[in-house]
């Protein structure tokens, strides 16, 4: 499949990834590296760091990204949030959160959650965007740039999203990064106090 986004950056393979042997001390003491960037033309990702947490709870803290989410990711979202997120998912390797980085400031991220048991070849991704940035493409350039990397990097066949039906932005960053929809799931989440629907979409390895 080609890829279906209309920018000029390589695959992967092209070695699209950067590695930097830089190193950032954190407030936890202990040196972490920056051992992974994705570089596109909208937006570069890279491990979080602990100098992040100011922009990222300020970017996440909007109602607009909380409706979209699940109920874990807190509204609202204060300077600790930030932090403790951070500080679990940063030193995590390889990496399953990066931040999207725009204009040298974290506004962003993509996660990844690892199944288990049978499932374990399989991973869920999440991701959210402050609204400052909405509408630039800046998401679909992240979520196609991470779910090359994360296929690879973690040995996965599968990784799959489940967005509320009545994500409409959502829905379509993910058919523009490669995923297709494989139905909808009714009335299979709460959200807010509204049953919704979610769709799942998946997007394999290549060659599967
Ligand atoms: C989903 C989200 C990351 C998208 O970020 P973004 O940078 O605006 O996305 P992009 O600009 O790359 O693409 C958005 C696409 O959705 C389309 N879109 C946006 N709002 C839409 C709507 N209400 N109806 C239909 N299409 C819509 C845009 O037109 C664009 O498609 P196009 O390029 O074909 O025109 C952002 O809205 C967000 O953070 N939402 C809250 C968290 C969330 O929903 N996370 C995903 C949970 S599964």
């Amino acid at each position: 499949m080609g890829n279906p986004v209309d920018c000029a950056w390589k695959t992967i393979a092209e070695a699209n990834v950067a590695r930097s042997l830089s190193r950032a001390a954190t407030k936890w003491g202990q040196p972490e590296e920056m051992s992974i960037e994705l570089v596109g033309m909208r937006c570069i990702m890279r491990p979080f760091v602990a100098a992040d947490a100011t922009s990222v709870a300020v970017m996440a803290n909007d109602r607009r990204i909380w409706l979209q989410l699940r109920d874990l990711f807190p509204y609202p979202y204060h300077l600790a949030d930030a932090e403790t997120y951070i500080g679990r998912v940063a030193s995590v390797e390889p990496p399953r959160s990066l931040a999207i980085v725009v204009d040298a400031a974290a506004v962003g991220g993509v996660g990844l959650e690892l199944m288990a048991d049978v499932n374990r070849r399989s991973a869920e991704i999440g991701y959210w965007l402050g609204t400052a940035y909405w509408g630039r493409g800046i998401a679909t350039e992240a979520v196609t740039l991470f779910t090359e990397w994360a296929l690879s990097a973690h040995g996965l066949l599968r990784i799959f999203a489940q967005p509320f039906a009545s994500n409409l932005a959502s829905r379509r960053v993910l058919e523009k990064a490669g995923y297709l929809l494989e139905g909808t799931m009714r009335c299979s989440a709460v959200k807010d106090g509204v049953v919704r629907d979610q769709c799942m979409y998946a997007r394999l390895s290549p060659g599967r």
